[in-house]
């Protein structure tokens, strides 16, 4: 076996806390784990790839410079698409490519997640590689990776041990199957994936997408190899992202990444790092081509989405204080300059009137007046806001460094009802934070019912190395303490929810239609401005925008429901008629 060999490559370093860790990229050889005899090759595949094997081998031996990574040190912000990178100095452009390999992605946890696996894809796909959804045809399995809590791992480790089943029996005929890390788990646990994981043959950390390519031809020799730097500045600005599914009425646009807010129990800003901004104007372009597309609504995506601050030029650096919601404090200096939000927000509502316009996942902190004017003002952006609280305690809010206590975010609430009346709220909660008494849950269970939300999210406290917490705090409540926590914030939830829900009964509702109901052929399936899913009869409709035709809805669609039932997490009813956002708008 080789030796290890490892490259320290420099990059514009995160400079702070824990995360001033030295990057680095792995390269190791690991014949003797990928369960090849070196010598048995049956395909001529197999063959070309030995000849690559001892080809790279020994052009590795005198290996890239220090001046190489030099060379790399700072990833661009924009690069044409069409630009290809140039292949490390023993890779040559042939071995950098999928040559139709096929590629199968797998998603786990959050919608960051699921925009993150497409930047993936787009990247492999401009490299030679196709994608396939038959695992059993796959030449290379990818797992993006969720570490928000412990089950997200657990379920991940699980996964591996099925897919080793599946690399074992691969046929010695076929190219041997690569199976890789990339996310949030490969970024926290590094090489400890490759060292209990034998099987694995790459690791790709949020920010190493760009990488994948060359880590797969490094694999395809037999080594292991793991990029987890994390940047300062990557956003794959440049890479848009596939639009898989021709029939979507919806897609995600990811505009910022990573958190600064370093809450005591989050595990985020470590394995997402610094928040960093997509330009704005890249932004709009890919609005603009889901536009033209026909998408019909557009999810804003990033970790802190409302801290948005779009810096890339010169004249956005005025010395403008951010402004926060009032009462609200970040864990960081106040930020200045660069385009926020609120201008974001106007200028994508401007480009498809028709377009419905959502955001997630925001801080209750950064909802300035201006946001809350611009959503009640604009008919496009969804009357719809999440305010992850976490705690309805202020001395749990304060050991979770949350920035405000619950007066202040009670007084948010009462400002958005007033500033944006009918807007449908949600929210986070995590039950048997370290040290919460029976009186701080008291106090979150009276939170979910002085609010009354329309969705939820809840979950029961994890414990995760590195964070605050971990050092700071004991993570002393029993584990099954924090579940019957849950289960008790769950149905209070549930109850609040139902009740704040049954107030669309006999409303009409604007649903943007997705398509059939999942648990009937009979129905259709949509949304209302609040999100809210709303489940009413295929039938026959007027459009009104069409002279009184008769019609069926389709995905894309707008149609009025009258609401005649509601639970806590769906509306049901009949449909009215086919319109348009702007005619609904103009009626109501
Ligand atoms: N344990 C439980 N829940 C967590 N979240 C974040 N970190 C943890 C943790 N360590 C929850 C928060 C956050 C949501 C995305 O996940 O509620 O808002
Ligand atoms: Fe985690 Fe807090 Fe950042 Fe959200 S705001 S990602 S909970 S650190």
């Amino acid at each position: 076996m080789h030796p290890l060999q490892c490259v320290l490559r420099m990059q514009r370093c995160q400079s702070w806390g824990p995360l001033a860790s030295v990057s680095w990229v792995l390269l190791r050889t690991c014949r003797a784990h990928s369960g090849l005899p070196s010598t048995a090759c049956s395909s001529p595949e197999r063959q070309q790839e030995d000849g690559v094997w001892k080809d790279f081998s020994s052009r590795l031996a005198t290996g890239p410079t220090f001046q190489h990574f030099l060379r790399h040190a700072s990833v661009p912000q924009e690069k044409p698409s069409s630009e290809v990178d140039d292949p490390p100095p023993y890779l040559t452009v042939d071995e950098l490519s999928g040559r139709q390999r096929k590629v199968y992605l797998e998603t786990y946890g959050c919608q960051m997640n699921v925009n993150d696996t497409e930047i993936a894809w787009s990247i492999l796909q401009k490299s030679g590689y196709l994608r396939t959804s038959n695992l059993q045809e796959a030449d290379v399995i990818l797992l993006v990776t969720c570490s928000i809590r412990e089950k997200a791992e657990q379920t991940i480790w699980n996964r591996l041990q099925q897919l080793k089943v599946l690399k074992s029996k691969r046929l010695r005929s076929r190219v041997p199957l690569k199976i890789g890390i990339l996310g949030c788990m490969a970024e926290r646990l590094k090489e400890e994936i490759l060292n209990r994981e034998k099987m694995v043959d790459i690791l790709a950390g949020p920010d190493a997408y760009r990488d994948l390519p060359r880590l797969l031809a490094v694999a395809k020799s037999g080594q292991q190899a793991a990029n987890v730097l994390l940047s300062l500045d990557e956003t794959y600005a440049d890479v848009m992202p596939v639009q898989m599914s021709p029939s979507a009425t919806s897609a995600f646009v990811s505009i910022m990444r990573g958190c600064d807010n370093m809450c005591s129990y989050c595990i985020v800003p470590f394995t997402r790092g610094r928040e960093r901004s997509r330009p704005v104007a890249s932004i709009l372009e890919e609005v603009r081509k889901l536009s033209e597309q026909g998408l019909k609504e557009v999810t804003l995506l990033g970790q802190n989405v409302n801290s948005f601050r779009d810096t890339s030029e010169v004249q956005f650096n005025n010395a403008v204080s951010t402004n926060l919601s009032r009462g609200f404090s970040s864990n960081y200096k106040t930020k200045q300059g660069g385009l926020r939000f609120a201008h974001l927000l106007d200028q994508v509502s401007r480009i498809d009137p028709e377009m419905r316009i959502r955001f997630t996942s925001p801080h209750p902190k950064d909802f300035p007046d201006e946001v809350l004017q611009l959503i009640h003002e604009r008919d496009n952006i969804c009357k719809q806001i999440h305010l992850p609280a976490q705690s309805g305690s202020s001395r749990v809010l304060e050991a979770m460094r949350r920035g405000y206590s619950r007066e202040a975010y009670v007084e948010l609430v009462h400002h958005i009802r007033e500033s944006i009346p009918g807007v449908s709220l949600s929210s986070d909660f995590i039950a048997g934070f370290c040290g919460e008494t029976e009186e701080d849950h008291f106090q979150t269970v009276s939170l979910l019912q002085e609010v009354q939300y329309n969705m939820g999210f809840l979950f029961a406290y994890s414990m995760r190395q590195k964070t605050r917490a971990y050092h700071r705090l004991k993570d002393d409540i029993p584990e099954e303490v924090k579940l019957r926590r849950l289960e008790e914030l769950i149905t209070v939830f549930r109850e609040e929810a139902t009740k704040a829900n049954k107030a669309f009964v006999g409303c009409t509702q604007l649903v943007l239609v997705e398509g059939l109901s999942k648990r009937s052929a009979t129905d259709l399936c949509g949304r209302n401005d609040g999100n809210l899913k709303v489940i009413f009869p295929d039938a026959e409709m007027e459009d009104v925008t069409n002279s009184g035709l008769r019609v069926r809805a389709q995905p894309g669609d707008y149609v009025l429901v009258k609401i005649t039932s509601a639970s806590s997490q769906t509306l049901k009813g009949h449909v009215l008629c086919r319109t348009t956002l702007k005619d609904f708008s103009t009626y109501c």
